[in-house]
């Protein structure tokens, strides 16, 4: 979604922020822009790519100065154009950029109108840029605060006035915001990723948080002009980590990184010889959580997948009733929060706008509140009262992988460890611990299918529309394969527990279609080779995923990949390999830009 770069200090801003933005693009835009305070404003947008707009400013040397904010749009309130590009301005030399939604800019704008406000744009933040300048008075801080009084919804901003040349106001609410803090300088960013080649310090914004920046001075106030004394951090990651290396895509690069990410998410936290798992993150309640009665996984897309497979788990394991739901649906549906109901939410960002809703719903109705988040520090992790960290490192391609893979193991690690709370014998648990921990293994052989999978793909990458099936806990993984598939490759893709294609989806079948299966060996293995034969039966082509030494699978599929013979509860995290690296393949074949998907955003911070 949108990402903010901003820079005061003693560098050259202008390189500063065009290298900022091309770390945001992850985040997916539509449009580009950049303001550099030197003898006036100076302002440059683009619908085209980042490095269209640095194109454009690179030989003017109006656009050096030390002080600047710049924006990757994606767009919610107007269309993608240079005109509803940030920054806006708003009068008074005032300029600003903006991440998030401002629900009452009609009503705002109305107002302005009626005090003789003109306005270029169909956006909310050129209204939110017009109200700090109606309020201006020789004090950007005072106008900024005073503005977000009047303001509902959520936003980061970064603002900066030609009147205050060396002065930059920066404030969040609901959308994230941090700020690098270096010698002399400060880099304020939407993540991480655009701020440590600059710093590893870092101070992560509190909603409703102003801070005035100087390279001299720094104070960061409340609404209520309170003064407030932040807590700086030190940035855990590092710049390899998001550097692309060796590989042409990021979603290339951590699908590889898969067995690497399991192994950090899982060390030091399993015991098998014990049958235990510790996660630090829950001992503060470990007692209460030994109450459960009740467990409500909540996530949005690949991360709701991954709840799907954890209230499976959490039920079959840990035999506490469990569900999962859109974060989405579950806040506004007014759920009945019972006692001793657990909400945990997924996430890899931690700020999921809606994931992040219905967390404060829960909490709000006494929920005890778990975060299996992946982004250290995020909003989520902050809010909930305990979780787990996926440990993963930072997962740039917009469509998300080795955060899938994590979450799942989080969520088996959760259900173990809720399950020994329970009724799940010491010996049962050691020994699915002990195959968890083969799990990085058995990643990598898989990954050695690549190739394979890039041929099969070839014959059925023209088809428009594809199925995916799966069963029990590969019911979730086949949504999973479906959801990577249409995203990058733009095909259309449906994914459905097998026994419900004959319901209504079977009547799409027809010569050709291609139709992946989960056919792993498990307690409902029969029941998908009858799926199976009624696809063939209607001219589907079969794709299985199955159990290695299953060559008798053969002789019903067109193409089979095999992964190693793990637990049903396991099977996710190497079932999922072969779908990613289908929808990898399909994607690159296709032609498109598989890291810059169309109209996606890697994360989604407004409802
Ligand atoms: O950051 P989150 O895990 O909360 O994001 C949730 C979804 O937006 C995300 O998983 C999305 O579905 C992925 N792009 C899918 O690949």
């Amino acid at each position: 979604m949108c990402g903010i770069i901003a820079y005061v200090g003693g560098k050259q801003a202008r390189d500063l922020l065009i290298e900022g933005l091309k770390r945001l693009e992850y985040r997916g835009y539509d449009s580009a822009g950049i303001a550099v305070l030197n003898d006036g404003m100076q302002l440059a947008k683009t619908t085209g790519r980042v490095r269209v707009l640095e194109e454009q400013i690179s030989p003017q040397e109006r656009f050096n100065g030390s002080i600047g904010i710049a924006h990757t749009r994606w767009a919610t309130h107007g269309e993608p154009s240079e005109r509803n590009a940030h920054p806006h301005q708003g009068g008074q030399g005032i300029v600003l950029v903006h991440n998030g939604i401002i629900e009452n800019f009609a009503a705002l704008k109305t107002y302005l109108v009626e005090q003789g406000h003109q306005f270029e744009s169909e956006t909310d933040t050129e209204v939110l840029a017009h109200l700090i300048a109606h309020f201006y008075k020789d004090d950007l801080e005072a106008a900024v605060r005073q503005a977000l009084k009047e303001v509902t919804g959520a936003y980061a901003i970064a603002v900066m006035s030609e009147k205050e040349p060396d002065v930059l106001v920066v404030a969040r609410k609901g959308s994230p915001l941090m700020i690098g803090v270096g010698n002399g300088e400060y880099v304020v960013a939407s993540d991480a990723s655009a701020i440590v080649a600059h710093t590893n310090q870092a101070i992560e914004l509190e909603d409703d948080t102003i801070a005035r920046l100087t390279t001299e001075t720094f104070r960061t106030s409340d609404l209520e002009n309170v003064t407030i004394t932040p807590q700086m951090r030190e940035l855990e990651v590092d710049l390899e980590q998001i550097e692309l290396g060796e590989y042409p895509h990021y979603m290339i690069k951590e699908i590889h990184e898969q067995p690497e990410a399991i192994r950090r998410c899982l060390k030091g936290r399993l015991a098998p010889g014990e049958g235990r798992v510790v996660l630090g993150g829950l001992a503060e309640y470990a007692r209460e959580l030994g109450q459960t009665q009740r467990v409500v996984f909540l996530g949005q897309g690949t991360a709701l997948h991954a709840g799907m497979i954890g209230a499976n788990l959490v039920e079959s394991l840990a035999k506490i009733p469990s569900r999962a739901d859109f974060s989405s649906e579950f806040r506004y549906r007014n759920p009945i929060i019972e006692d001793g109901t657990v909400v945990v939410a997924i996430s890899q960002s931690g700020e999921t706008a809606d994931t992040h809703a219905a967390l404060r719903e829960a909490s709000r109705k006494g929920a005890r509140t778990l975060g299996l988040v992946n982004v250290v520090g995020s909003t989520i992790t902050r809010e909930s009262d305990a979780g787990v960290y996926l440990r993963v490192g930072p997962e740039i391609g917009v469509a998300s992988t080795k955060a899938f893979i994590g979450q799942v193991a989080a969520s088996i690690m959760l259900a173990v460890w809720m399950g020994r709370r329970r009724y799940l014998s010491p010996s049962e648990a050691s020994s699915m611990l002990d195959q968890l921990k083969t799990i990085p293994d058995h990643i990598s052989g898989v990954l050695q299918q690549s190739d394979r999978i890039a041929q099969v793909v070839s014959k059925y990458v023209q088809r428009e529309n594809w199925l995916f099936l799966g069963r029990g806990v590969n019911y979730p993984v086949a949504l999973e394969g479906a959801l990577k598939l249409k995203e990058i490759s733009y095909i259309h893709a449906e994914g459905m527990p097998a026994a419900e294609m004959k319901h209504g989806p079977i009547a799409l079948i027809d010569q050709g279609m291609p139709v992946v299966v989960v056919a792993t060996r498990s307690s409902q293995y029969e029941k998908v080779l009858s799926n199976i034969q009624e696809v063939r039966s209607r001219g589907g082509h079969v794709i299985a995923v199955a159990t290695e030494g299953d060559s008798s699978i053969e002789s019903i599929c067109e193409d089979v990949f095999y992964v190693p013979d793990v637990p049903e509860p396991l099977q996710p995290l190497l079932t999922v390999v072969p779908l990613q690296l289908l929808a990898y393949h399909a994607a690159v074949l296709r032609g498109h830009d598989v890291d810059k998907p169309r109209n996606l955003a890697k994360s989604v911070t407004v409802e």
